[in-house]
């Protein structure tokens, strides 16, 4: 099948679209997001503020950090039609396949969905960044038989979300390093579900159908799935003196570890070094290390059996479960980031588009005629 030319499997390298958001250089390890490094932003910035840069191309001043932050803040309620629906999801849904469900349904409530104006499209991309952590917790309370939590107007985007989890307000460490993740997770490139957002945009359909087509390819664990199939693995793996037998035993019976590689990053992902700091530190708070030093001892064994560096859903795996969130809540949580990002890429896409229409080699059976004892007709 490699000889067939011009067949370019999973089309790497290829490139699909221009863009002025994210820098991605793989070789170097390097992540920016409209020229500034992805470092940067987790120290001096917030999630919201990264949200303005993506859609912006501008870090915000003042008046549009305020403008921001009051059209999300009156964007968090979801409409009560939804939770009824909530409720009516099976005990046990898998939390993206509901995800992506009540975002598709989202859309049935809001008059503007069809519209892909540029105005328009702005305010569609602050109601989805404001409802979807809305939506995670109140399906996540719904399905452990709790009411669900309205969101509270005086916690930023994290500390919220966290807070209609648990009913808790967390502790400012945990709000400030969810908010980080957030910033790491919010955007990366022409990543398959940001593709597949761009490819659902440039048929001209609506932005909850394109968003609704990048949670279902986000899902998948060889993408953002793999967020929820780390901590699996470490569950799996159970103890820190297991982590060498177990994992030289799948490395060699060519078992793929979740959590590394890349298609793009050759030498380290820059998101994975700074939750790996992340995780640590969370770790070292909570007093339990368990996950986090099996993660590390995973590491040395993949790296040093397969020169494979971990990934950004790596270390995230236990600075999450440090935070107190269920591990099948990881992926909703990176979805609920790159929405900043896929929406970003939606205003490209809608403001410069042509419809995505590959080919394919065909490689199935030459032309032929039915025969008469086989024709049905
Ligand atoms: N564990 C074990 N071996 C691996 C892994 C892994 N995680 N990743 C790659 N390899 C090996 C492959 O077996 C292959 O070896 P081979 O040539 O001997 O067969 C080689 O490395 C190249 O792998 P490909 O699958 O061709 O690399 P590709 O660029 O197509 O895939 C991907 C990239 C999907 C990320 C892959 O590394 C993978 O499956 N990783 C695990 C899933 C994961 O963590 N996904 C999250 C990515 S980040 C994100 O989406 C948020």
């Amino acid at each position: 099948m490699s000889e067939i030319p011009g067949l370019i499997r999973g089309l790497e390298g290829v490139i699909a679209a221009p863009t002025a958001i994210c820098d991605l250089d793989g070789i170097n390890g390097r992540l920016a997001y409209c020229g500034y490094d992805i470092a940067d932003l987790c120290q001096h910035s917030t999630f919201e503020e990264v949200v303005a840069l993506l859609w912006n191309g501008e870090l915000p001043d003042r008046t549009t950090r305020e403008a921001l932050h009051a059209g999300l803040l009156g964007a968090r309620a979801i409409p009560p039609e939804l939770v009824s629906a909530l409720r009516l999801y099976p005990r046990g849904a898998n939390s993206m396949a509901a995800l992506r469900a009540a975002v598709a349904q989202l859309g049935l409530y809001d008059a503007e969905s069809e519209a892909i104006d540029a105005s328009s499209l702005r305010q569609i991309a602050i109601r989805l960044t404001a409802a979807m952590p809305t939506i995670v917790a109140a399906h996540q309370r719904i399905q452990n038989g709790q009411d669900p939590i309205a969101p509270r107007a005086d916690l930023g985007h994290a500390a919220n979300f966290l807070f209609m989890l648990s009913g808790k307000v967390p502790a400012p460490g945990d709000a400030r390093a969810l908010d980080v993740s957030l910033i790491l997770y919010a955007e990366h490139e022409m990543n398959a579900s940001s593709f597949a957002a761009r490819v659902a945009a440039s048929t001209l359909s609506d932005m909850y159908s394109a968003v609704t087509a990048g949670i279902a390819t986000i899902k998948g664990p060889l993408h953002g799935g793999a967020g929820e199939a780390v901590m699996r693995t470490l569950e799996e793996i159970g103890t820190p003196e297991n982590v060498e037998p177990f994992a030289t035993a799948a490395l060699a019976a060519r078992r793929r570890f979740m959590g590394f590689g890349h298609r793009v990053y050759k030498n380290g992902d820059p998101r994975a070094t700074i939750l790996r700091a992340m995780a640590d530190e969370a770790t070292a708070r909570t007093g339990d290390r368990k996950w986090f030093e099996m993660s590390i001892r995973l590491h040395e064994v993949v790296y040093r059996e397969k020169r494979l560096h971990p990934n950004v859903d790596f270390y995230s795996a236990s600075l999450f479960a440090a935070l107190g969130i269920p591990a099948e809540l990881n992926v909703p949580i990176i979805t609920i980031a790159r929405i900043a990002g896929w929406t970003a890429q939606l205003f490209e896409q809608y403001g410069d588009n042509r419809i995505f229409r590959p080919r394919a080699a065909y490689v199935g059976a030459p032309a032929r005629a039915i025969a008469p004892s086989t024709a049905t007709t």
